[in-house]
């Protein structure tokens, strides 16, 4: 099957257009299923500090039969290793990735009431420019936290991961982002807490199109520049997640918009925190 597209990145570099998550695919099952999905074609990966996986990841990418220049992978600054920690939290996932740098790194929560993220950035933008990572990113942060870590270092972000699909769309998180260069990418962008896939619009559009509807949940959020992470244990998903080249019609894509529930599904940065 053939790879995603690349999207352009604000500091030059690429990103492909949709990937892969991780999350909780873990032992020797979880290697099989990450070599797979990069012998199939998958080349972004999305894994965290804080999911356990990073060496499962690693072992399955390598098993793999391509090349470490051609996979782009994320991981994750966990809430305990924000501030001073992070460069140290850092070279912990590269030691259990197997990898002498990530393509992506992001803050995974803001988590303010330890007041450290602006900290966590300024390591990050230093640990771009010693090269262990080649971006870097944040996770569920929301436009007041971006522009504090900004005014700081006059550098963005290069994407949001956020939780998002068309019942959470997060149209405004999204406007800001839009207007300043930074990617959005979705976590849990199958919805399955909300039964999106069940959603009558979403199995008619499916079978109009004879597509499955995860792929047209995923294509919505790729036509609207959005870059989904969904994440199957079973490699024939996986596949089916990654064969998203075809075109919703704009119909199609105005009535899916219609879905938006708003914010109330969304778990809020500014007192969900994660360590
Ligand atoms: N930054 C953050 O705070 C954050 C938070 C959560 C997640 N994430 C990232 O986002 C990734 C995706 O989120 P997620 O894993 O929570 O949710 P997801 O990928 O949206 O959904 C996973 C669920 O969808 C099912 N599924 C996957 N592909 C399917 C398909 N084609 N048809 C039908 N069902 C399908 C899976 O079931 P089966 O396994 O049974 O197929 C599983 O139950 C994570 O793996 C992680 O990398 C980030």
């Amino acid at each position: 099957m053939a790879t995603p597209p690349t999207l352009p990145l604000n500091d030059n570099g690429t990103i492909p257009a949709w990937g892969m998550g991780t999350y909780s695919h873990q032992g020797p099952a979880g290697v099989r299923l990450f070599a797979q999905a990069a012998d199939d074609g998958h080349r972004l990966f999305d894994t965290a500090a804080q999911y356990g996986n990073e060496a499962t990841v690693g072992e399955g990418l390598r098993a793999s039969s391509i090349d470490r220049a051609e996979l782009f992978v994320t991981t994750k600054i966990a809430g305990g290793d924000q501030g001073e920690a992070t460069r140290a939290g850092l070279e912990g996932s590269l030691r259990r990735l197997g990898m002498d740098y990530v393509d992506l790194t992001l803050i995974h929560w803001p988590n303010p009431s330890r007041g450290l993220y602006r900290r966590t950035w300024e390591e990050l933008v230093r640990a771009r420019e010693d090269g262990l990572t080649h971006h870097i990113g944040v996770s569920n942060f929301l436009p007041e936290h971006i522009e504090e870590i900004h005014r700081d270092t006059g550098v963005y972000p290069v994407l949001n991961q956020i939780q998002l699909h068309p019942m959470i769309a997060r149209r405004d998180v999204r406007e800001y982002l839009d207007a300043h260069d930074i990617r959005t990418e979705a976590w849990r962008p199958i919805g399955y807490k909300e039964h999106l896939l069940d959603q009558i619009l979403v199995v008619t559009i499916a079978e109009e199109i004879g597509r499955s509807p995860a792929q047209v949940v995923l294509r919505w959020a790729v036509q609207h520049g959005i870059i989904p992470i969904a994440v199957s244990s079973r490699a024939e998903r996986n596949r089916e997640n990654l064969d998203l080249d075809f075109t919703l019609s704009e119909t199609h894509m105005r009535h899916l918009d219609l879905l938006d529930a708003g914010e109330r599904f969304v778990w809020d940065p500014n007192t969900h925190e994660e360590w």
